[in-house]
């Protein structure tokens, strides 16, 4: 499966910066979108950014162009509730984005600290969960599946140690993916900074850094790496890496995927319980 007009979407952290600017891209192609979020109005305001998109195409669906749902992602129930109103209006679930994420705030190791948990719950655990929801929605007609990582997925960050262990592990969990079959594909986007209002709560030195030191990824790359992952159907379990000022990048390398991609059993991969 690749994009194609008359698709549904679920996109999670689609009130802002990246969600928003993917759930605005898929519209383009025709795509119906859930946008859930925390924040109704930024919410609904990409519900109508998709509307808009919609009638710049031309493309009138028979059900909403996009609905706003909110939900925090770590509670289970509600984002199984999330799911379910989704196909109550769609009827289909052909892509699911993972993106809602939160920055780390204070040191983990401060007395009584346990604000990394969020982290994890938001950055991770939600992730896991929205996979698995999504997956039982899409076992019968495949779908795509794309997990928000980051380039601290590869690459330690001194003052976000929990933001990298949890988008370490969106990627591993992602690759682990790459033999889950059912036609669903699973794969991860890695950009390097990105403005976007997620970086409102890093110290000002810090941004200063970014901007001036190594530079936001535009928009429109973060856009060009994700079509190349959802329109590629050879793309499994893969993450790309989307630096500033070089060309993206596929993790790990050719010869060391080759090497660690599957455990074999009679010749194919063994995906354990998936069998
Ligand atoms: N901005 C960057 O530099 C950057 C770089 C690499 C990866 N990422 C990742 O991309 C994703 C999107 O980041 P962004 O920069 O667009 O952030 P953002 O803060 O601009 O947008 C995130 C959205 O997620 C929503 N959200 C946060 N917690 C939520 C929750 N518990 N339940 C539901 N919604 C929630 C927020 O309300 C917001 O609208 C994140 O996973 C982030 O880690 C960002």
């Amino acid at each position: 499966m690749k994009v194609e007009r008359g698709q549904a979407a679920f996109i999670t952290g689609a009130g802002g910066g990246i969600g928003r600017a993917l759930a605005v891209a898929l519209a383009s192609r025709g795509v119906q979108i859930t946008v859930l979020d925390m924040m109704t109005t930024k919410g609904e305001e990409t519900v109508r950014l998709v509307e808009e998109a919609h009638a710049k195409i031309s493309y009138r669906p028979n059900s909403p162009s996009a609905i706003f749902i909110d939900c925090d992602v770590p509670k289970t129930d509600d984002l199984a509730a999330a799911f379910a109103r989704h196909q109550n209006v769609f009827g289909r679930l052909d892509i699911c984005i993972n993106n809602a994420g939160v920055g780390d705030g204070e040191p983990f190791y401060g007395a009584g600290v346990d604000s990394w948990r969020k982290v994890i719950e938001v950055n991770l655990i939600a992730f896991i969960d929205g996979t698995s929801k999504a997956i039982q929605e899409m076992k019968e007609r495949g779908g795509l599946i794309l997990n928000l990582g980051s380039a601290a997925s590869f690459i330690p960050v001194p003052f976000g140690p929990i933001y990298s262990a949890s988008k370490g592990g969106v990627a591993m969990f992602t690759r682990s993916l790459a033999h889950l079959g059912m036609g669903i594909r699973v794969n991860s986007l890695c950009p390097e900074y990105v403005e976007t209002p997620l970086l409102e709560d890093v110290p000002v030195f810090l941004r200063d850094y970014f901007r001036d030191q190594m530079g936001f990824v535009k928009m429109e790359r973060i856009l060009e790496a994700t079509f190349s992952l959802l329109d590629d159907e050879s793309k499994k379990g893969e993450c790309i890496w989307v630096p500033v000022n070089r060309p993206t990048q596929t993790w790990p390398d050719d010869e060391t995927n080759s090497k660690y991609q599957a455990f074999k059993k009679n010749g194919s991969a063994f995906t354990g319980v998936f069998n």
